[in-house]
């Protein structure tokens, strides 16, 4: 586990999601609730878009392109066109401090 600093809690409002770069990887950063937030690979599987420009439901994000969800929890698409995952990143809480791990997503072998 190498879990990097990423934002503070207070710096991504909650149901609202923020692009971030945490050792060379953009990844997708949703606060889902007051402690709650989820990382995922920034890049729609199904094409080269930025899924932190999508629409956060709950623990779904949808991109904004052709209208996957993905569940942030699994990393799973809910709805075509999308077929494949994308990575979910564990997260914690160090007080205030969001910190990310992205050399050990949960969903994927390394
Ligand atoms: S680019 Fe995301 S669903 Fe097509």
């Amino acid at each position: 586990m190498s879990f990097e600093l990423v934002c503070q809690v207070q710096d991504i409002p909650v149901g609202r999601v923020a692009a971030a770069e945490v050792d060379g990887v953009t990844i997708a950063l949703a606060r889902t609730g007051d402690r709650e937030f989820h990382a995922v690979d920034d890049v729609c599987t199904h094409a080269n878009v930025s899924l932190s420009e999508g629409e956060l439901d709950g623990c779904l994000l949808e991109c904004w392109l052709h209208g996957s969800s993905f569940d942030l929890r699994t990393g799973e698409p809910t709805a075509p066109p999308a077929t494949v995952p994308v990575a979910v990143y564990p997260v914690t809480l160090e007080g205030d401090d969001v910190l990310v791990d992205v050399q050990s997503p949960n969903n994927k072998e390394n």
